[in-house]
Parts: C-alpha cells; structure tokens; sequence
C-alpha cells in the first residue's frame, strides 16, 4: 500500500467529522472515494495532506506515519492534491501557473506534462481567470503532475463540467494510469468514478459503508440507492 489509513478520526473544532475511517491505495492503483455532498469526502483529502489533520488513527504513507507532518512537507513526500476549487492562479498564466509549481526533480517536466495535455499547450498564454473550466481543471492536474507526485489525491475532478469536457478528463485520468500513477479520485458523480476505479470505498457521515469492486458497487443496489442515490 502507497497509502494506508487506519481508524482515523478528524475534527474541526467540535465538529467530529470523520469516525474511525480506514482506507487503502495500493502502488499503481485508481482508488474511488464515494459519497453524497458532505459525506467527509474532502475531509478525508484534508487529512491526508495535513490541513485537517485527523486526531486519533495513523496515516501510513510509503510505510511511514505523516499525521502531523506539515502540509509542505506531505507534499514534497511526493502527494499532491488537486483540489475541489483547483486552484488556479485567475492573474498568472497558464505557463505561469505551472512554471511556479515544478520541482526540479520531478520525473514529470512541464515538457512531458504538456504533451499529455495538447489542449493546454494551445492556451499556456492565457491568464487563468479566462480559461474554460474544463481548461482549469486539465491545468490543475497538469499543475500537481509538475511536483512529481507518486500519489495523485483528486476531489471532484467532474464538478461542473460539461458531460464531453468530463469525458476528456476521463481519458487523461486513465492515461495517468497507465503510467501506474496511484490515485485516490474523490467523486459524486459515480458513473465518472466508476469506470476509472480498480476499487471502490462509499463514505457517509464519515465512516465507509462500502469496500469492493465497481462490479461489486453496481451490483449492489441497496447501496448506491442508499448512498449514492442511483440505481433506481
Ligand atoms: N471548515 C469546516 N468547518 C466546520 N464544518 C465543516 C467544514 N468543512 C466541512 N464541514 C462539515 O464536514 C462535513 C463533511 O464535509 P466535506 O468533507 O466537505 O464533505 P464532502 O466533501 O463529502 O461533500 C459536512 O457536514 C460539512 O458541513
Ligand atoms: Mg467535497
């Protein structure tokens, strides 16, 4: 397991959010989070990358705890996270906004990056703020691809994408996997997940009611009626 949670518990403030979750993200593999809106889907990001770092329970990555390791530094660990927002800076560039993130090190140059994204190469001189937001999100993966990340944390990379904008964001997620990038992929929006994922967790009020395959989740009706309200 490049990522392995175990019986976390996160807070914010008196809020008790997520109860004792556990999940796990092998070497190689696209791993699905589902969940209704306010499930703790991007709590669980949070912890992850230290902004929300959980109480109790131990996050193992590459075989070592990083609960209470500093954003920065989860981040040069090799985690990148690309957020719900994404993040895109509206005044710098497209160019700019990845020039600011690369790492020298990183297997992934800006280079090697734009050429899994040929659309962005087109507007790299645009400023961000007027990007299509199918454009700011392919930046914002490009933009976590240029740190040299060994594990990919996105949350909700579909959100409020056009279903033909989606569909292209598919097609990188699924290049990324061919190159055994390991991911955690946060979606509401299950069909999307489902044909990425290797597995599949389902969250609710902060605990996972389910662990298995997509063929698993689909089949199970109780579930993605209950849970994800599909299947009808
Ligand atoms: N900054 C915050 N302060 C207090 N409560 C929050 C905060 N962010 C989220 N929550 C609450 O935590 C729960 C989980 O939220 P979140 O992880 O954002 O859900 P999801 O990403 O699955 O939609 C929700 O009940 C939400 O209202
Ligand atoms: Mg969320």
């Amino acid at each position: 397991m490049i990522l392995d949670i175990r019986g976390i518990n996160t807070y914010y403030g008196l809020g008790h959010i997520l109860h004792g979750l556990s999940l796990g993200v092998a070497e190689g593999e696209v791993v699905a989070l589902l969940g209704r809106n306010g499930a703790g889907k991007t709590t669980t990001l949070r912890s992850i990358t230290g902004l929300t770092p959980p109480r109790t329970g131990e996050i193992r990555y590459k075989g070592r705890d990083i609960v209470g390791l500093g954003t920065h530094r989860i981040s040069r660990m090799g985690i990148a996270l690309v957020p719900e927002t994404r993040g895109v800076f509206s005044y710098l560039t497209a160019r700019e906004n990845l020039s600011i993130a690369r790492r020298p090190g990183s297997r992934w140059q800006v280079e090697a990056v734009l050429e899994r994204f040929p659309k962005l190469r087109e507007v790299l001189d645009r400023k961000g703020r007027l990007l299509s937001g199918g454009e700011q999100q392919m930046l914002a993966i490009a933009r976590a691809l240029v740190t040299g990340p060994d594990l990919l944390l996105l949350d909700e990379p579909s959100q409020g994408l056009a279903p033909l904008v989606v569909e292209a964001v598919v097609g990188t997620i699924r290049e990324l996997k061919k190159e055994r990038v390991s991911m955690l992929l946060v979606e509401q929006n299950a069909e999307m997940a489902l044909q990425l994922a290797d597995r599949v967790y389902v969250i609710d009020h902060g605990a996972i009611v389910f662990e298995g395959t997509p063929a698993h989740l689909r089949a199970d009706r109780q579930v993605t009626m209950t849970y994800l309200g599909v299947g009808g």
